[in-house]
């Protein structure tokens, strides 16, 4: 089968089973073509709450499917590749989290949403990059124990100096590869453009950019502004999809090396083998579900 053949099985899959496609950001062109709504992982966990089809493929990393399942129980859920983990939703062990949480009684415990499922029945709120600063300035409580990206966590830090925070040495394999080199050397090739950064990476190359945000606020971003050369601090796939959408801009990645691989693992034929029912469907208990829908609740109330 061609590309534009399977795109085409998929579409008629889609109608014929009442599936719903969803794509995160990082996803390849072909997928998000497919794709019924493609966004960051606040707007997807947002997007599922109102979706009426009874079946979901995600196409991202694990974590992102079982969001789906939590707010959503009643569907069926796919995860588009089995492999694709987000590595750094699995760094921290439940245990040390407990024992963090006995270090730190009066704290309210705050996980990024690459968190597991079985984390977060463990945490007081979830946030996500475009909505951190939002909700943790919400909280009644002073101090937040943040897990487990630590740069995340330092950008929202030097946000809310009202809080004290706690961290663990957590981050994303991907984005700490950018350094603060890799801007000089950009910003020195291209003087013209503006940087704009995800805040997974480190809190000095962040301190560097003219924009800091998630996946989809550095598209709205670079597509609303009137300049017209950007570097792109986060996933090559977001300058390649900005390029697609704005051909009279230039879109320069900050870093050859920032590819998350996980991302990169689903293709066509899985987005396809899942329409047909094939993929992996998501199941979680109903204890940890409920308890996980928790902090995903708070994330959404105090998150608007
Ligand atoms: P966003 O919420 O910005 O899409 O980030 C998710 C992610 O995993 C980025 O690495
Ligand atoms: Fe996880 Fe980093 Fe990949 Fe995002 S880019 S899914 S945080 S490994």
């Amino acid at each position: 089968m061609t590309i534009l053949e399977m795109q085409k099985e998929i579409l008629r899959l889609k109608k014929q089973r009442n599936i719903l496609v969803l794509a995160h950001s990082y996803q390849r062109r072909e997928v998000v073509e497919v794709a019924d709504y493609t966004g960051d992982s606040y707007a997807l966990a947002r997007y599922v709450q109102n979706a009426t089809a009874e079946n979901v493929v995600m196409c991202g990393v694990r974590f992102m499917a079982e969001t789906v399942k939590i707010l959503s129980p009643e569907k069926k859920v796919y995860l588009s590749h089995a492999e694709a983990g987000c590595p750094m939703a699995e760094q921290l062990d439940p245990e040390l989290l407990i024992s963090l949480k006995q270090q730190y009684p009066s704290a309210a415990v705050a996980a990024y949403i690459n968190t597991t499922a079985e984390l977060k029945t463990l945490c007081d709120v979830c946030v996500t990059s475009s909505s951190a600063e939002r909700i943790l300035s919400k909280l009644p409580q002073k101090e937040i124990l943040f897990i487990p990206d630590i740069n995340l966590g330092r950008y929202i830090e030097s946000k809310l100096p009202e809080k004290k925070f706690h961290f663990i040495q957590g981050g994303c394999p991907t984005h700490v590869r950018a350094t603060a080199q890799d801007v000089a050397r950009m910003r020195e090739l291209y003087p013209d453009a503006l940087f704009l950064v995800h805040p997974e990476c480190r809190f000095e190359v962040v301190q560097k950019a003219d924009y800091v945000g998630s996946t989809s606020g550095i598209m709205d971003y670079a597509k609303q502004s009137a300049a017209t050369e950007f570097i792109i601090g986060t996933d090559n796939s977001i300058a390649e999809h900005l390029q697609y959408e704005c051909p009279q801009k230039k879109f320069y990645p900050l870093s050859k090396d920032l590819v998350c691989h996980n991302m990169k693992l689903t293709t066509l034929p899985d987005v396809l083998n899942c329409c047909t029912g094939e993929g992996e469907e998501i199941t979680l208990s109903e204890e940890v579900r409920f308890a996980a829908k928790q902090c995903i609740d708070r994330m959404i109330e105090l998150g608007g």
